[in-house]
């Protein structure tokens, strides 16, 4: 066996794709290492979405020059977003680089390698096929979890909002078929694993190209796979989460209830600006929807702070807005400039300082509210899937509620992918700590 070191960059999807791509090299003879200096093949899977993530790119790329020095017969290649987003741009910024492969190329993985196993050249493959959906026939993954699993259901997003570079580098919604969705989690079921995650930009938007099922059908059909404990997805854009979509989560058996609901803004003027479609009207009235239907639901969600044009009235809008919907969790990020995107050109771009002062603002008023909510949850019992132990201590298990909030409680009997009762002892801001009732 020959040994590759990946590593992956970004969302969920990336992630899924790093595991397609395990899965190729495997049968070409390579085993994943996490030594990248025992290496045969390094294989990074980038993102692009904000600047920070290009950053440890090109800082990784920068330490494997090194590496490659040493040993010329390495194999090096870029792939993701990045890969998409710079193509030949990439090797002549670093010439060490031996492949840039597109997202839309991953199939083709293992054919690069084996091309340069035997001959040296530089290879850059990123057509972005519109249409091209990954080849059903495909090697299995081979996945980093063997409790959870992540499943593509659809590629790519059509929604342009202008300040994101997902779209240009991930190209335009393509769903795969039902029956093949279907197939790969009763594969994933039958290998014993106990959750699936549905993964595309926007599940909401399943099915609309091909038209053989709409996400809600989806999601009954993998609900009633034999075998199945736990479905979640992400994400749903807000704009066509539909009522069959919150009733086949309220009749679902197990699909969880947690709604990842990037709203993005909390005023009506950033939500236009920023292409967003809804309004803040309509999106309270979606949460007063979903609530009413699921009222143990649990609400995540982005922001963006520093979006050219924003103001400190704005900003206010949107804590008051953060108050009254109360999400368990919120991602925070700082505006990032992508080019080729409409917000990277606009005036009235938000200074770097007031970015920074805004985010923690946001951040603090957030952690206030996740804590409170937690709080809540003192002294429920609650139930908890084992994923494995905890990072900072062997002795307790990390698991997950349905409602997808980290549990941490001391070591039993029990094995990662059981289901323990466990009752919240020491809710805190990001866990919950507990002790299991069994
Ligand atoms: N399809 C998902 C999001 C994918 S990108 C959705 O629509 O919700 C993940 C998150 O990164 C986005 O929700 C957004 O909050 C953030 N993001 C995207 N582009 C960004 C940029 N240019 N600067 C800062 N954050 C960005
Ligand atoms: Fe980006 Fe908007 Fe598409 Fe999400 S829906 S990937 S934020 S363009
Ligand atoms: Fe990043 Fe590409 Fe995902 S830009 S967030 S890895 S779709």
């Amino acid at each position: 066996m020959k040994a590759v070191f990946i590593e992956s960059y970004g969302c969920q999807a990336n992630q899924a794709d790093a595991e397609r791509m395990e899965g190729q090299l495997r049968v070409i003879g390579y085993a994943r290492t996490g030594n990248m200096k025992e290496a045969d093949l390094i294989l990074l899977n980038t993102c692009c979405v904000r600047e920070t993530a290009e950053d440890k790119v090109y800082g990784k790329i920068g330490e494997i020059k090194s590496l490659k020095r040493e040993r010329p017969e390495l194999i090096f290649g870029i792939a993701g977003c990045m890969a998409q987003k710079e193509g030949e741009a990439l090797l002549r910024r670093a010439p060490h680089i031996d492949f840039v492969l597109g997202t839309n190329k991953v199939h083709r993985l293992s054919q690069v390698v084996r091309k340069l196993e035997i001959r040296r050249e530089h290879i850059v493959d990123v057509a972005l096929g519109e249409t091209e959906l990954p080849d059903e026939s495909e090697a299995p993954a081979v996945r980093r979890s063997a409790i959870s699993a992540w499943v593509p259901i659809m590629y790519g997003c059509n929604n342009f909002c202008t300040y994101c570079i997902v779209p240009y580098v991930r190209g335009r919604e393509r769903s795969r078929l039902p029956e093949d969705v279907l197939r790969e989690v009763e594969q994933v079921v039958a290998d014993g694993y106990k959750e699936v995650t549905l993964l595309g930009q926007n599940v909401n938007s399943y099915g609309k190209d091909h038209k053989q099922a709409t996400f809600a059908q989806l999601l009954r059909q993998v609900d009633a796979v034999p075998g199945i404990r736990r479905v979640r997805f992400m994400t749903s854009h807000p704009k066509d989460l539909s009522d069959e979509v919150i009733g086949a989560i309220r009749e679902g058996k197990h699909i969880c209830e947690h709604i990842h609901l990037p709203v993005q803004y909390g005023a009506d003027k950033l939500l236009k600006a920023m292409n967003r479609v809804y309004t803040v009207e309509a999106y309270k009235a979606l949460v007063a929807r979903i609530r009413r239907a699921l009222p143990e639901v649990s609400l995540t969600t982005d922001l963006i702070v520093g979006f050219p044009g924003e103001t400190d009235e704005d900003f206010r809008e949107m804590l008051d807005f953060l108050r009254e919907i109360r999400y368990d969790a919120a991602y925070t990020f700082k505006y990032s400039p992508r080019s080729g995107t409409p917000a990277a050109t606009l005036p009235e771009q938000v200074p770097e300082e007031l970015k920074k002062e805004r985010l923690q603002q946001l951040m603090d008023v957030q952690n206030e509210i996740s804590l409170a909510i937690n709080q809540e949850l003192l002294g429920r019992v609650m139930e908890v899937m084992v994923e494995g132990p905890s990072k900072n201590d062997g002795q307790v298990w990390m698991g997950r509620t349905r409602t997808d909030k980290i549990v941490l409680f001391p070591h039993g009997q029990e094995q990662p992918g059981d289901f323990m009762q466990v009752k919240i002892t020491q809710p805190q801001t990001w866990v919950l700590k507990g002790e299991s009732v069994e």
